[in-house]
């Protein structure tokens, strides 16, 4: 058997639970890319799945390997893949039920894959999937925004934040975020046109009249929400379903969003990065055995941008 250097969970559990130690390396189906991992972000779900926070949803078999944001180079096609050769730079946000990108080597189906916007390395490519396709489908699927309207973004500068931020200036919003003071130059040098500082400034005092909350917090957040937006708008979460009955007394409309592959979306924002309308935000770069340390940063609910594993240097 031929083993790879991976990042495996055993046990449910706290970030010592991550393990850097040696791995099958994986073989590709007829439909699959078998990819040389790059670089490998980091999102909450990560840890999310590592507490058990998902199991009952998705019954991983342990040991499994977690990450679901790639960017590296084909190694091998499965005999049914035509789009992509050896050799190919691919970024995807793969299927989270299955083993994912703490690993120098990964598989995952050809139909997730798009190909790496050239125009920036593996670590900041990396960076992108998942948070760039969550933000594309609560912005523009679910949110239908559109140029001239106003959107409240919280936790602008976070992983989803940052490229919600940039996805919506390029559409031509008018952008309201959320973060505390020490973002508040950051975001302006962003695009967002107008910051609150959540730990100084209730948003719902100052804010009116918006046409898409985007909900990245939850809670309480969600809850104030409401309130901020115009008759028609739409209260738009990625954390929790809204109430339906609550958007009818305040004659708005909701959504939840939970995110898919999608490679189209994928291509597109390539393409936006390769023109320079968005920028990956990168905070930290680690290697893959630091996983425990990327996790306890992310965990810290902080992060500006995203943290990446660099697997090949
Ligand atoms: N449903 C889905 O498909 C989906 C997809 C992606 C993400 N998510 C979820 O969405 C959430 C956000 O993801 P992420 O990757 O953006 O997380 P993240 O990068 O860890 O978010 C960190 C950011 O949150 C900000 N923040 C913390 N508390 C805040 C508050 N009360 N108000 C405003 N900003 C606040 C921080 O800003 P300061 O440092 O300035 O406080 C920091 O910049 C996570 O819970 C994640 O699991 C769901």
């Amino acid at each position: 058997m031929t083993t790879i250097k991976a990042v495996r969970i055993h046990a449910y559990g706290g970030p010592e639970q991550l393990v850097y130690e040696d791995a099958p390396k994986p073989e590709p189906a007829a439909d699959e890319l078998l990819v040389r991992v790059h670089a490998a972000s980091i999102n909450p779900v990560d840890w999310k799945v590592r507490q058990g926070y998902l199991k009952d949803f998705i019954p991983y078999q342990l040991p499994m390997i977690p990450g679901w944001d790639v960017s590296g180079v084909v190694e091998a096609v499965g005999s049914a893949v035509t789009d992509f050769n050896v050799g190919d730079e691919i970024y995807s946000r793969p299927d989270i039920t299955r083993d994912g990108s703490y690993a120098e080597y990964m598989v995952l189906r050809a139909s997730e894959a798009a190909h790496k916007p050239t125009s920036v390395d593996h670590a900041h490519a990396a960076a992108v999937p998942l948070a760039g396709i969550t933000s594309w489908h609560a912005l523009f699927e679910a949110g239908k925004l559109e140029a001239g309207q106003r959107v409240l973004i919280h936790a602008a500068a976070g992983g989803v934040g940052t490229l919600a931020v940039q996805l919506a200036k390029w559409k031509g919003a008018h952008v309201v975020g959320t973060a505390s003071a020490r973002n508040r130059e950051f975001l302006q040098q962003l695009g967002v046109d107008e910051v609150i500082d959540y730990t100084s400034t209730k948003f719902e005092a100052v804010v009116r009249d918006i046409d898409v909350v985007f909900d990245t917090i939850g809670d309480d957040t969600q809850e104030r929400s409401w309130q901020v937006l115009k008759p028609g708008g739409i209260l738009v979460s990625i954390i929790s379903p809204p109430s339906q009955e609550t958007a009818d007394q305040h004659g708005v409309r909701q959504a939840y969003v939970f995110i898919e592959p999608n490679a189209a979306w994928l291509t597109e924002i390539a393409g936006l990065i390769d023109a320079g309308k968005v920028k990956p935000i990168v905070e930290t770069v680690l290697p893959l055995s630091e996983a425990r340390q990327a996790h306890e940063l992310s965990q810290s609910g902080h992060t500006r941008g995203k943290i990446v594993l660099q697997v090949v240097e």
